[in-house]
């Protein structure tokens, strides 16, 4: 093998860039050359690369973002667009791509693995960590600590007016993020899609569970964990439909993108360094069509559609533990 490429698709996840140093600094090891292609899908489309040596890859393990830039290419989901790519591909005599991205950029490697001989491998970055067959995504843990890291001060002021706060968290259609850093943040409640029944039954539910709490508590600051994409009318409406039913001040606080950005932790990096250097090996090995994740710290290959074919789960240890410590019994009652 002797040449290969990189590039990063979707929502960007610190430990990327730890991910793309550990990529170059093994394919360097083993004599091959590496191009990173920039802003995605788009980058093999535009032929807009760059070769990529352990130079390029100095002083960013500790950076968030990507320095390939990123990107989410909705035409690439067009035969043409494959076609292309692979044309591009080949013109350059790349043999293996290697995609780090979620499940969108997943579907984009293997739309193209149909129109090109060459070798696909996907690495899960993603700070939502909803690719199965992998405990963790590369930048979930950075993100749970940069959301405790505000909920802790939004407490404060909680506390301070006794007022209760709907914080909203990221992950599109998983509850990942918002159950960690409810349990994390000593929260009052969490609402999240996998946990979430009927809304009106939800939001009664809140209410009776406030007023449970607020008698055992009394007057004190209450914090509520909302995943992004649940509530109709996000996190503000909530809070004007929990005033009303509870009289007590309520506000939102959204943290967004905050959560996407900010230096890897150590356990991001590492993981990120791991699956780097993995996936070089894969495909020196010849393998395609497959991710490589970590299952109970051992690296791992799947074949890539499993990745999004089958449900990751939320850890029901950690879904337990949380109805013991709000004191209820049924899971969706969360
Ligand atoms: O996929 C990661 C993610 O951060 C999701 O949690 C979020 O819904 C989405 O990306 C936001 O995407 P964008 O930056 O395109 O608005």
């Amino acid at each position: 093998m002797r040449k290969i490429a990189v590039l990063t698709s979707g929502g960007d996840a610190p430990g990327i860039n730890a991910c793309i140093r550990a990529i170059i600094l093994t394919a360097e090891h083993f004599g091959i050359q590496v191009f990173g292609y920039k802003h995605g899908f788009n980058g093999l489309l535009d032929q807009e690369y760059q070769a990529l040596s352990a130079r390029n890859v100095a002083n960013i393990i500790q950076r968030g973002g990507t320095i390939l830039r990123s990107a989410r290419c909705l035409t690439f989901k067009t035969d043409e667009s494959a076609t292309l790519a692979a044309k591009n591909l080949n013109a350059l005599g790349i043999e293996a791509l290697l995609v780090i991205g979620g499940e969108g950029s997943f579907h984009g490697g293997c739309h193209l693995a149909d129109h090109w001989q060459g070798q696909v491998i996907g690495l899960p970055g993603t700070i939502d960590n909803d690719i199965y067959g992998t405990d963790a995504t590369i930048g979930y843990f950075t993100a749970i600590e940069t959301a405790l890291e505000s909920i802790d001060k939004v407490r404060d002021t909680a506390d301070a007016f006794e007022r209760i706060f709907l914080v909203e968290v990221m992950g599109r259609h998983a509850g990942f993020i918002g159950l960690s850093a409810c349990l994390a943040s000593a929260s009052d409640h969490v609402l999240v899609p996998e946990l979430c029944g009927d809304l009106n039954d939800e939001l009664d539910n809140i209410v009776t569970r406030l007023k449970a709490t607020m008698s055992k508590r009394g007057h004190s600051s209450y914090i509520i964990i909302v995943a992004e994409n649940l509530w109709p009318g996000g996190v503000t409406a909530l809070a004007q439909e929990l005033h009303e039913k509870t009289h007590v001040e309520c506000r939102p606080v959204i943290l967004g993108h905050v959560q996407r950005g900010g230096s890897p932790v150590s356990q991001d990096r590492i993981l990120a360094s791991k699956l780097g250097a993995y996936a070089v090996e894969q495909a020196i090995a010849g393998k395609s069509k497959i991710m490589v994740g970590e299952q109970n710290n051992r690296v791992v290959a799947y074949p890539i559609e499993q990745s999004w074919q089958q449900q990751k789960m939320l850890d029901p240890y950690l879904v337990k533990i949380q109805q013991t410590f709000f004191n209820i019994n049924k899971a969706h009652q969360l």
